[in-house]
């Protein structure tokens, strides 16, 4: 990790590994997207949680990244085997924040990686979590994040709650992202204990990760856009010292009743943003994916498991 001076890529590559959707006969490719065959008994499997894999290419340089891993290790090593994916090659690990759908798989992946591999995340991701839900009249414990089981593996982690960057400033990660829009509020059903209390999460972990792609702009990847996608993005557009958007992909967290009201708002804002290229996955939801593919037709880009993006 070192300052902060985001420089240039020639090419960036993101690989879907774990999301919430499948669908093995969407296979028109393009420049960009580039579907994969699964055929049978090949078939990827979805699941609500999010993994991509991210390549960047500069001059010769090149450099593997895993953001998350799913919820489970069958999904996630499923879907590896079958997009080909080779997982020997991940020098690095971001995690998005300490929720069970991004870390499923980390602790047997890591178990599986090379020693000394870094994991960035910040040192929120360790706390205990839950849902209360009003709805359901139930309080649920997630399964927590196990600080002393990452470390059994063997990888070293980097607990940092700033903006940091990977490989010589090629790859950016938020740190905790700055909260300026006023319809993104957070998620009050989810909690967190801090100091000895259940509160309503704060979610100072969330964060993503972003590349600047020459002569496009910048890639942003939300995970689960805990802080809202639209405050990631401006968090990145002022980390970076640029305005031009190239893509947005990742969940966006707009599904259920808590989020549907600020799909409308959050599509707004997007259009202002103005990215070539707009990528809803994983918690976004079936309502707002629907949305943004009617109202940014032209940006929107459907993901299913398996699609590869490759932005040069
Ligand atoms: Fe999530």
């Amino acid at each position: 990790m070192s300052g902060l001076n985001l420089q240039e890529v020639d090419k960036l590559e993101v690989t879907v590994l774990v999301d919430n959707y499948t669908d093995v006969f969407v296979l028109q490719s393009t420049d960009m997207v580039k579907r994969p065959m699964t055929p049978p008994p090949n078939f990827p499997l979805a699941e609500h949680g999010l993994s991509c894999l991210l390549k960047v290419y500069k001059g010769a340089e090149e450099h593997v990244v895993l953001m998350d891993a799913g919820v489970s290790s069958t999904c996630f090593f499923n879907n590896a085997r079958v997009f080909n994916v080779d997982l020997s090659k991940v020098e690095a690990v971001v995690l998005s924040h300490g929720h069970p759908d991004h870390f499923g798989a980390l602790v047997e992946f890591l178990s599986k990686a090379a020693k000394g591999i870094p994991v960035v995340l910040h040192p929120d991701a360790f706390l205990r979590r839950g849902l209360n839900n009003p709805i359901t009249g139930r309080r649920v414990e997630f399964p927590r994040l196990d600080e002393a089981a990452l470390k059994e593996t063997g990888a070293v982690l980097h607990k940092i709650k700033d903006a940091s960057t990977l490989f010589s400033d090629l790859i950016l990660i938020s740190g905790e992202v700055r909260r300026v829009t006023d319809f993104e509020k957070g998620f009050p059903w989810a909690e967190a204990k801090i100091d000895d209390k259940w509160v309503v999460d704060p979610f100072h972990d969330d964060q993503g990760v972003a590349v600047k792609v020459k002569g496009k702009g910048l890639v942003v990847i939300g995970a689960c856009s805990h802080a809202g996608i639209i405050n990631t993005v401006k968090h990145y557009q002022a980390a970076a010292q640029t305005s031009k958007v190239h893509a947005v992909l990742g969940g966006f967290h707009l599904t259920g009743p808590i989020f549907e009201p600020i799909i409308g708002p959050t599509i707004e804002e997007m259009r202002k943003i103005s990215p070539d290229f707009v990528m809803p996955m994983h918690c976004t939801g079936w309502q707002a994916i629907n949305q943004f593919a009617k109202e940014m037709p032209e940006q929107f880009v459907l993901t299913t498991v398996g699609t590869t993006y490759v932005f040069q």
